[in-house]
């Protein structure tokens, strides 16, 4: 039987990936996605912080989650909303992260580019950091929002008539080792991911200039620290015994 040649079947792969949304929309979608999961990273990151303000504090926030515009919106409302929001926008960035992964793939062929630095590897790395994190997302859901065992620890109480327990789970949680190093170690992978994420969004909404792109590299930077600082060390805390 004859062997298809390598380089015709680069070409056929490169032609199959280049149909659908244009890359520079393709590009766009994970710019704006990203850059709107990142905020809602950060704002979730100053509420996570509460953690070391005690449990009524953390578990008022919870609360006060469930009651944002209420009378004006039912109970509940805007985080559905924004539930529903954050979920699409994931589609969108995954479903265009994984065509324009295609694209690149095709179009380099068989030829594979030489790491040179650790940012290089962060960029090489993305799609497996973002794939981990993703795979966090579905646990962490189970684990703090729904409480399904095994993910979520075996004494996780949901709410009941308006009393929350969300400090309560989250160190029940953490103080399992394997839970917390999954935390950390996500956290950290994030961090890289978001570290390079945000250079490239800026780059891909038209921030080429050289003072713009320094700007982005920057914020990159304190974004991924934050997450580190923030994130990363409230598993810690809680296994060392320190929020308890
Ligand atoms: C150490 C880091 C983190 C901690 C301690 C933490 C803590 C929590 C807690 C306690 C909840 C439950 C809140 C409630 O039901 O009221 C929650 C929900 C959630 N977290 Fe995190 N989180 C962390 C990192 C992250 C990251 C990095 C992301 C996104 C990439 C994320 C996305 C979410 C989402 C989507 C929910 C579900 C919100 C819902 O539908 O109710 N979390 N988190």
């Amino acid at each position: 039987m004859q062997s298809t040649p390598p380089v015709a079947a680069a070409e056929r792969a490169a032609l199959r990936t280049r149909t659908g949304a244009p890359s520079w929309a393709l590009k766009v979608v994970m710019a704006v996605s990203g850059l709107t999961w990142l905020a809602f990273v950060l704002v979730h990151l100053v509420g996570n912080l509460k953690v070391y303000t005690g449990a009524s504090h953390f578990d008022a926030y919870a609360a006060w989650l469930r009651e944002v515009l209420v009378p004006l919106a039912p109970h509940g409302a805007v985080l559905w909303a924004l539930r529903v929001v954050l979920v699409v926008l994931l589609v969108a960035h995954v479903w265009a992260a994984a065509l324009l992964t295609a694209r690149a793939r095709a179009a380099r062929g068989p030829h594979r580019a030489r790491l040179h630095s650790w940012r290089s590897f962060v960029a090489r790395t993305m799609p497996v950091t973002g794939l981990v994190v993703l795979g966090f997302l579905v646990l962490h859901v189970l684990d703090l929002t729904l409480g399904v065992r095994p993910v979520a620890p075996s004494g996780f109480r949901a709410e009941t008539s308006g009393t929350f327990f969300a400090h309560e789970n989250l160190v029940a949680s953490l103080s399992r080792p394997w839970a917390a190093a999954v935390y950390t170690v996500t956290m950290v992978l994030l961090a890289g991911h978001v570290l390079h994420g945000t250079l490239v969004a800026v780059q891909d909404l038209g921030g080429v200039g050289r003072s713009v792109r320094a700007v982005a590299t920057w914020a990159g930077a304190v974004l991924a620290v934050a997450i580190l600082l923030g994130n990363a060390v409230i598993p810690v805390a809680i296994l060392l015994g320190v929020v308890s």
